[in-house]
């Protein structure tokens, strides 16, 4: 089986006030291709940091990223970004929607950076999926908080990624909405053979998935994968 995430020794200190603060130590895992992960854990043990460093939103301040088979460690900014665009679906626990562009061009934005053209129609086609096609010209703050998720569910799968991160994905919605929005990342696993890794409180959805990690204050406490007969 192919590796597609690869965390080796990977630790994040933040400074306060003079001292040293560790919020992630010493984390190591590696995902497969294709697999479905939950990560899952109290308030503040370090589950959106985590996902950022596997991600290349942020920098670990120890330890070594690879993604796809590319090592993070050495990168900048701008290659970081490159290698996000390229490979990488993040939906974001308070979901980081560009509040002067609308629905649609918020979905859009992804693709642009790529520099593909036709967007408009499979930004709409998201849009749809997520359904949301009459909200397509409205602002961030005309949407409802589930909205915004959806939205920022819809732009994750716009570039079709290899590995999507979802922080709380489902966090924001009532019942119905959730089971639509798990429907998409599971049927975004099965058809396009996206990599999901999902933070979440939701047994059921963490139950759904291939392997459970579990953090506690900044360490991995549970690790269990199903079995298949
Ligand atoms: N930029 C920062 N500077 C200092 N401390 C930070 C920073 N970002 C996060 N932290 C701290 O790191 C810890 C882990 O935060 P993180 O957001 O990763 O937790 P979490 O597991 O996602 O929690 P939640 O379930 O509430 O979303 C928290 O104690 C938080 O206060
Ligand atoms: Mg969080």
């Amino acid at each position: 089986m192919e590796t597609i995430l690869n965390i080796k020794e990977v630790s994040k200190h933040y400074q306060s006030a003079g001292s040293s603060l560790t919020i992630l130590d010493r984390i190591n895992f590696s995902i497969q291709k294709g697999s479905t992960v939950a990560i899952t854990g109290p308030s503040g043990s370090g589950k959106t940091t985590l996902l950022g460093l596997c991600a290349g939103l942020d920098r670990t301040s120890d330890g070594s990223v690879e993604l796809n088979g590319i090592s993070l460690d050495q990168l900048s900014e701008d290659q970081r970004a490159a290698v996000r665009n390229r490979y990488v679906g993040f939906i974001f626990q308070n979901f980081q929607l560009l509040p002067t562009l609308t629905a649609l061009e918020n979905i859009m934005v992804p693709l642009e950076l790529r520099g593909e053209k036709n967007i408009r129609p499979r930004a709409l086609e998201l849009l749809d999926k997520v359904g949301l096609s009459a909200r397509a010209d409205h602002y961030p703050v005309q949407l409802s908080g589930g909205e915004q998720q959806r939205i920022s569910l819809a732009r994750a799968f716009s570039n079709t990624p290899a590995i999507l991160f979802a922080d709380e994905p489902t966090g924001n919605l009532d019942g119905e909405t959730s089971e639509k929005v798990i429907k998409l990342l599971f049927d975004l696993n099965k058809e396009a053979g996206t990599t999901l890794i999902i933070v979440t409180h939701d047994l059921e959805l963490a139950g759904r998935t291939d392997r459970i990690i579990r953090l506690k204050g900044g360490v991995i406490i549970g690790d269990e994968r199903k079995i298949y007969a």
